[in-house]
């Protein structure tokens, strides 16, 4: 048995892990037969809670690499290998001048699993910027790569979650991003941050900016276990988030796609009182009630069910069922 990496620090083991270094090197495994199922593709495990060992085979991309695939006056276009650490990407884009994902510094993981779940932060989404993607099918060993359209992005989601996309692998990330682009400081906090820090708007003071950001409020996966947001944040009907907003007229509520509103899983959770609370090294972050922390030795089991109590208890008081941003094997 060889352990998972995971960044909830959860002791899990799988019977069978493989790591390939390009795409041809994954089809001549595959096509020798020599991987026992169920397969399961991951990144860093920094989105992934085990609840239990894993009897098949764990297969990780250490496919790394950044290359310019074409430029003009105003953008560049990059493909990326899968198994890219996704903050060493956005190190490099921002030294460069290239703008587009200095809002997403400091997001733990790797470029083809940032590329599966969409990540997001301070007004900024993946997709906003991605080109195109390509994968391997782990059936067939066929490659295939997808457009941005086809990718069907939206708020932390793709084509590649859904249960029938499972089997591909994702290889190479494709992005397309600007040479003398303007930051976006849409988000509020992210504009105060950058205006109180006194520095030009560069690419690297934005950077330093989320980077202040996100460990003020987010705790470091090497020195606390957790997965970042365990949840996404719930987007309701106009009609629902106007009657919760009737009776909770602080609660924060944003505008999101086709006139729907995302309402805080933080702010819905802190309200039933779990902010801080724990149950045995299972806990919900103080500083972040979105987040589930391993404070020493929780199991798997343990952090899930901490999370079912805090569905069901948002559910008994806002009737609002929350999903989990993180994905339970
Ligand atoms: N809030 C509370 N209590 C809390 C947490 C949040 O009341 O315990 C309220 C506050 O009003 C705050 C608002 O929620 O102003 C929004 O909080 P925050 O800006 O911290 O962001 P979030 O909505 O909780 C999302 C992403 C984060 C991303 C931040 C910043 C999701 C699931 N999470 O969190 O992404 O860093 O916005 O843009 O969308 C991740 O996906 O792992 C992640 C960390």
């Amino acid at each position: 048995m060889i352990q998972i990496p995971n960044t909830l620090g959860i002791d899990v083991y799988a019977r069978h892990f493989f790591s390939y270094h390009s795409v041809e090197e994954l089809q001549a495994r595959m096509a020798g037969g020599g991987m026992q199922p169920p397969l399961l593709h991951v990144g860093a495990g920094s989105n992934l809670l085990f609840t239990k060992d894993y009897e098949g085979t764990i297969l990780h991309s250490e496919i790394r690499y950044i290359r310019l695939k074409a430029e003009d006056e105003t953008h560049v276009t990059l493909a990326v290998g899968a198994g890219t650490c996704w903050d060493d990407l956005v190190a490099y884009c921002v030294s460069h001048g290239w703008q587009g994902i200095e809002n997403l510094s400091l997001i733990p993981g790797e470029v083809g699993s940032a590329a599966v779940q969409n990540i997001g932060a301070y007004g900024v989404e993946l997709a906003d910027v991605l080109s195109s993607v390509e994968g391997v099918d782990l059936l067939t060993g066929h490659r295939h790569r997808w457009s941005r359209q086809e990718c069907a992005y939206g708020y932390r989601d793709s084509l590649f979650k859904r249960p029938d996309m499972k089997h591909y692998a994702l290889t190479e990330v494709c992005l397309r991003l600007c040479k003398r682009g303007t930051p976006n400081l849409s988000y509020r906090g992210l504009a105060d941050a950058l205006a109180r820090s006194g520095q030009p708007c560069t690419l690297q003071a934005v950077r330093q900016a989320v980077i202040d950001l996100r460990r003020s409020k987010l705790p470091d996966p090497a020195k606390l276990g957790n997965a970042g947001s365990f949840f996404t944040n719930p987007v309701v009907p106009a009609a629902q988030a106007e009657a919760l907003r009737q009776e909770y007229p602080d609660m924060p509520a944003f505008p999101a796609a086709d006139g729907r509103v995302k309402l805080s899983g933080g702010w819905l959770i802190e309200q039933c009182g779990w902010k801080g609370r724990a149950v045995g090294d299972a806990a919900v972050y103080e500083k972040q009630a979105l987040v589930l922390v391993n404070k020493g030795h929780a199991t798997g089991e343990e952090i899930y069910r901490l999370s079912e109590e805090i569905v069901r208890s948002v559910d008994a008081r806002f009737g609002i069922r929350l999903s989990r941003e993180v994905n339970v094997f």
